[in-house]
């Protein structure tokens, strides 16, 4: 039998923009949970890409005198672009689609054709409210302060023959469904009250009104709905409707749909709706997590208060970033990102927390034992809370990692080389190193202190891959004492470890003069 699989996929982009620091915490909250799964054993499928087309795309490319397609291309595959800046922030994604891409085009034209075949999709006239940014047709009653529910702006009247998708249909049975599916649970009441309860209505599924989206393919005047196009990649990039790929199989219904809050309704609601009427599973869940704010403000171009990933990641490391946006705020709801949370956090958990046990550690085998321990190791009472701390530490873990409460998570490991830094404290290797007698009590004390070390650093490679690589290099980690079943049991390290001192892993910043600096 196969191993068991983990799919697992981020939103796809607009390319309408380059990507910024609120894009990232998804992307990395996907990329955490992927590493966790894959050192767990499963053959984990990690999907991201890109949302091609739309009436927005078309209006910025014709602003830059450039082709719909020659705008996407700079913006996904250039200089700074999507995928460089995946590279950059160390994302291990399996599969990157694109809704240009052929093949994509092609499963959704026959998605579409399917559904219209079915009578779920039919063709009618759509006179209504439709807001341009979010490409989106709003009833009265949905609207907010006579604006657009999503994102506030101004709604305009407009007309056009249309073809609709059946999405009432399935209403009673997304109504039934909802809360088994959807996640976290305040989300759920979000789209009972806003939209189920209202009654669902059926919902405009093409466009006349533009160019730049996937024809569909027996009328084509008219383009698919973007947000059909960009729902479908989730099946068409595992292979639904086309040749490329063969692993829908394989991997569908998938494990988890992390989207941010706004897109909640389209994947609880339209996605759901579209996969019943396709006759599909659905997708065991979606985690709709909060908005990193600015000021209080979600992080936009048009605000003018974007955080740039590049500078930070290549000032502080990437790893600093993908750990703090992780360990800062809570997955599931808001938090307000600021520079100096950002490198409060740095120097309280990774400099001197983390940092210094491991540099202290280090240090201090190097110094009274020669790099080496002995093998001869003398234990005490006070050794065991730390023992049994570290040795269960894998459980609270995985409880919350399972729930996407990454905070948590490396909340406990934290609690733990907190513990050991006090441990130190208590045990006094400097006072043991005074009388050769004592070294078998002072090998056992660095030693439980390596061996902490290294499960926490097992538990926190999914957060820090390269740091971590670099810790486990430092404390003598080889990579079968650095997998994740290691972690679950206490005493693998050889008692006769050798460590290697190394460079700072994260160097103490001068908080106020990198404010500065970050200002200009
Ligand atoms: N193209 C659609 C998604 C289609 S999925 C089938 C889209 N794209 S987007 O680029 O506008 O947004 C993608 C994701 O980025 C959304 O989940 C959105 O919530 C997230 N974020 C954009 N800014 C964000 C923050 N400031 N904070 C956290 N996430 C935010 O919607």
């Amino acid at each position: 039998m196969g191993r068991e699989t983990f799919y697992i996929t981020t939103p796809i982009y607009y390319p309408s923009d380059k990507l910024h620091i609120g894009h990232t915490y998804c992307t990395v909250a996907a990329d955490a949970m992927a590493r966790y799964k894959r050192m767990r054993g499963y053959d984990v499928m990690f999907l991201t890409g890109t949302d091609e087309h739309g009436m927005k795309i078309e209006e910025s490319a014709k602003a830059a005198g450039v082709t719909p397609k020659e705008f996407v291309d700079e913006i996904v595959c250039g200089d700074g672009g999507v995928i460089e800046l995946w590279k950059l922030m160390n994302i291990s994604y399996d599969r990157f689609i694109r809704t240009t891409d052929d093949y994509h085009v092609e499963a959704v034209q026959k998605i579409f054709r399917t559904l219209y075949e079915k009578g779920d999709i039919y063709k009618s006239v759509y006179k209504g409210l439709y807001c341009t940014p979010c490409e989106s047709f709003w009833t009265e009653s949905q609207l907010v302060d006579g604006n657009c529910p999503d994102c506030g702006r101004k709604v305009a009247n407009a007309e056009e023959e249309a073809y609709f998708f059946r999405q009432s249909k399935y209403a009673d049975k997304i109504a039934e469904l909802i809360s088994d599916y959807l996640e976290p649970s305040t989300r759920v009441n979000e789209m009972v009250n806003n939209f189920l309860k209202p009654g669902l209505e059926d919902i405009c599924v093409s466009r006349t009104s533009f160019k730049w989206g996937i024809p569909v393919d027996f009328d084509i005047d008219h383009v698919v709905y973007v947000w059909v196009d960009a729902l479908s990649n989730y099946i068409t990039a595992l292979g639904y409707g086309n040749e490329k790929y063969n692993d829908y199989d394989k991997y569908w219904p998938c494990d988890v749909h992390f989207v941010g809050k706004e897109i909640v309704r389209l994947h609880s609601i339209l996605w759901q709706a579209m996969l019943m009427a396709l006759e599909l599973p659905l997708p065991k869940k979606v985690y709709g997590h909060g908005w990193l704010l600015f000021d209080g403000d979600k992080m936009s171009k048009s605000k003018g208060n974007v955080k740039d990933p590049y500078l930070r990641a290549e000032r502080y490391g990437v790893d600093a970033l993908r750990f703090f946006i992780l360990r800062e705020f809570t997955f599931g709801t808001d938090g307000n990102f600021t520079d100096e949370l950002f490198l409060t956090r740095i120097n309280s958990d990774l400099a001197n927390d983390l940092g210094n046990l491991v540099s202290r550690t280090v240090a201090m085998v190097d110094k009274y034992f020669g790099g080496t321990l002995p093998t001869e190791h003398q234990s005490a009472p006070e050794d065991d809370e730390l023992i049994a701390l570290a040795g269960t530490l894998h459980e609270s873990y995985e409880a919350h990692m399972e729930k996407y409460a990454f905070q948590n998570a490396l909340a406990e490991i934290f609690k733990v080389t907190s513990r050991a830094n006090k441990y130190i404290d208590e045990t006094t290797p400097w006072v043991l190193a005074k009388d050769d007698s004592n070294n078998p009590r002072l090998a056992a004390v660095l030693y439980n202190l390596l061996e902490t070390i290294r499960i926490c650093t097992v538990l926190l490679t999914p957060f820090m891959p390269e740091s971590c690589d670099k810790i486990f290099t430092q404390i003598g980690a080889t990579d079968s004492i650095a997998s994740y079943n290691s972690a679950t049991s206490y005493g693998e390290l050889s008692k006769s470890v050798t460590v290697s001192k190394g460079e700072i892993i994260f160097p103490r910043l001068d908080i106020a003069k990198e404010l500065e600096a970050l200002a200009e």
